[in-house]
């Protein structure tokens, strides 16, 4: 039988000679991005537009075929992480041999569903998951995976916990009985929506406030646990924070453990942002008896210097994580009750899953585990430093001394009250992020507006904070805060 005539559109665009070309170009035109980015002057950290503006220069976009221009357009009005002015959000500039295993990653679009689709990615994994488990100090009998972001591994660890606790009724009948998860007050917004997701509701989420330094009162769990159980509720877990998102602020993860252990709760740990420290002997305490929890997220992509998205879900128990989906794919899994580590889609949500494994061998294999420690122990301290650099500044606030490299403050004057500081501030923070001089974020604690730097790139040094500082004097200055605060699409975290 004769093939039908294959489009020459096809041959052309999947040949090796215009990979190697198209190839050599991209390279050459991302270390120029790099040169430029990591200088801190030549371009704007932001090029600000507008959503209209933006939609409209790309619905104009017209690259003649031309991939370097595409390319060239997307890196001009994109924010550029690896500039050092970047102080915004936990997402940090990628180390580029791990964005090289990145392209890696895409060319191969091996599908690590099932073992005969990610040999390479399903067992780089599973080394990667057993080192992780060991620096957090679990048993042998600790394992996990990778999966696709910090909220899906959190919604992930949560399935896990009710599964144990219904003995996977769940998954034939749904939720028969009142059940309640106990968070921090400042979980990050994706442990709310995962209860909500396994439809706990409102009542099914029960929140602890936090203290001045923002780490949940763990005074209190106890009353918590009594009115939760006088009211008919259930506890099936407790969600610690290590890294909390506004503030960097670490839970004492003992007295949690502590009290889950007493009333046989399963204890998830948010580390997305902070369990990194896992790395550093220096920041280690942070996460003291982590160990005894059930579950940890980590987020590569956060501290570590990894593209997203790369994270990682440990259990204690590696057995836990295969309670979680229960069903039966035919296509997929042969019937067997064996756990089959090497069939990751049996544990993850995804059945196509990105092999994420390869971004962090990657970077464990050319630079070790040292790079990763060089670079919590840097900007922690540097964090330390801009906080004392803002104590000692006049017109500026402190919200806390920094557990982490996550720092907040603000502008403030005597002659303002509390909601003229939150609009100065809020102002003062838009004006800088569209003039492209620094890329800042902002965040509400306890009801006010603080500035709010992550310092997630190692280039990032005093000198620029300083200039930050005083750029955000000026700002302050200048308004004027009877005119009208301008509608913006910025983010806040
Ligand atoms: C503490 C914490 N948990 C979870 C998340 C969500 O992680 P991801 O953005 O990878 O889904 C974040 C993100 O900022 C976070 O700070």
């Amino acid at each position: 039988m004769k093939s039908p005539p294959r489009p020459p559109i096809l041959e052309q665009a999947s040949s090796p000679q215009e990979f190697r070309r198209l190839g050599h170009e991209l390279i050459e035109q991302l270390a120029q991005y790099l040169t430029e980015a990591q200088s801190g002057n030549s371009r704007p950290t932001l090029p600000w537009k507008s959503p209209e503006d933006c939609l409209e220069f790309w619905s104009q976009f017209n690259a003649k075929g031309s991939f370097h221009e595409l390319i060239r357009q997307t890196l001009a009005n994109s924010v550029a992480l690896h500039d050092p002015r970047y102080v915004g959000h936990q997402i940090n500039p990628p180390l580029p041999v791990s964005a090289l295993a990145s392209l890696v990653v895409d060319l191969l679009n091996n599908g690590m569903g099932v073992y005969d689709m990610g040999m390479a990615g399903t067992a780089m994994e599973r080394l990667l998951l057993q080192t992780l488990s060991e620096l957090f100090g679990m048993p042998t009998t600790a394992g996990g995976f990778m999966t696709s972001g910090g909220s899906l591994a959190n919604l992930t660890a949560l399935l896990a916990a009710r599964a144990r606790l219904t003995n996977d009724n769940v998954w034939q009948r749904g939720n028969v009985r009142p059940l309640v998860a106990i968070v921090s007050d400042s979980a990050h917004y994706c442990v709310d929506r995962a209860l909500r997701i396994m439809g706990l509701g409102t009542e099914g989420i029960y929140r602890i406030p936090v203290n001045d330094r923002f780490q949940m009162r763990t005074d209190l769990l106890a009353d918590a646990h009594s009115t939760i159980e006088r009211r008919g509720g259930h506890v099936f877990a407790v969600v610690a924070n290590s890294g909390s998102t506004s503030t960097g602020s670490y839970d004492d993860l003992e007295s949690i453990a502590d009290f889950c252990e007493m009333h046989n709760i399963w204890l998830h740990v948010d580390g997305a942002h902070g369990a990194a420290v896992c790395f550093s002997p220096r920041h280690r305490h942070l996460i003291r008896c982590i160990e005894r929890a059930d579950s940890v997220t980590l987020d590569f992509h956060k501290l570590l210097m990894t593209p997203a998205i790369t994270s990682a879900l440990v259990f204690r128990n590696d057995q836990d994580s295969y309670r979680t989906f229960a069903q039966q794919a035919h296509y997929l899994f042969a019937d067997t009750d064996d756990t089959e580590w090497y069939n990751l889609a049996r544990r993850t949500f995804e059945c196509t899953k990105h092999m994420m494994s390869l971004k962090v061998f990657s970077i464990l294999k050319c630079h070790g585990t040292e790079i990763f420690q060089a670079q919590i122990e840097y900007l922690f301290e540097l964090a330390k430093t801009f906080a004392e650099m803002i104590r000692c500044h006049d017109q500026m606030e402190l919200a806390i001394d920094p557990p982490a490299n996550i720092v907040c403050f603000r502008y403030a004057t005597a002659s303002w009250n509390s909601h003229q500081i939150d609009q100065a501030n809020m102002r003062i923070r838009e004006q800088i992020v569209r003039s492209g001089d620094f890329y800042l974020v902002q965040t509400s604690l306890r009801g006010t507006i603080w500035l709010r730097t992550t310092l997630s790139n190692p280039k990032t040094t005093t000198e620029h904070l300083a200039t930050l500082l005083d750029l955000i004097g000026r700002t302050g200055q200048q308004i004027n805060i009877n005119d009208d605060p301008a509608h913006h699409s910025l983010s806040t975290s």
